[in-house]
């Protein structure tokens, strides 16, 4: 049986390794989306719930953070991704969701509109935003009903990446608000 110092050693390289790709997804959204990251829309981000226990904020940097790890897997296997359509779009493809309560009639109206909206911001806090990036933003809601298919790699892994992130919002919450998985588990569970 391997000693635990052992044991250790053998995950620190595992540990570098996220510490190095985490600090690479910061310099990329930094270099990429700076201008969407520090934008007022942004900081509303953060006040707006979202899948329950997440903030519209969080969702978004998981979306981007996931997006760029699949980017990097790619990578590896030869594959070149536009990273900063990736990031743009990435940042802004939800950005059309905040004051939803004000301006949508109802869950449908959100579906369709939020993606076209998210487009309309995203031009504007992106004096350079790409035609890709608009297209990765408009159909990200993709496999849902009514969305386009993405027209891209990129949009393929936004879309992707905004799946996985959801499934994360619900069962880890925001860590700002310390909501979680206990409150949605729980609820289960009363119901049964
Ligand atoms: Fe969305
Ligand atoms: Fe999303």
């Amino acid at each position: 049986m391997r000693r635990r110092s052992e044991r250790h050693s053998a995950l620190r390289p595992a540990r570098a390794g996220r510490a190095a790709r985490n600090e690479r997804i910061m310099l990329d959204l930094e270099r990429y989306g700076g201008e969407i990251l520090h934008s007022d829309e942004m900081e509303k981000a953060f006040q707006q719930t979202h899948h329950n226990w997440s903030t519209v904020g969080e969702h978004t940097l998981r979306v981007a953070r996931a997006s760029l790890a699949i980017c990097y897997a790619l990578r590896r296997l030869h594959i070149r991704t536009d990273i900063p359509a990736v990031v743009k779009a990435s940042l802004c493809h939800d950005l059309g969701i905040l004051g939803r309560y004000e301006k949508f009639s109802g869950n449908r109206e959100c579906y369709r509109q939020h993606p076209i909206d998210s487009v309309k911001i995203a031009r504007a806090l992106a004096n350079d935003l790409s035609e890709k990036s608009a297209d990765i933003i408009e159909r990200h809601m993709w496999p849902a009903a009514h969305s386009k298919r993405p027209n891209t790699l990129e949009g393929v892994i936004v879309s992707s990446a905004d799946k996985y992130a959801s499934m994360k919002d619900f069962f880890l919450g925001s860590s700002i608000r310390h909501t979680g998985p206990k409150p949605f588990l729980h609820r289960i569970l009363r119901r049964k």
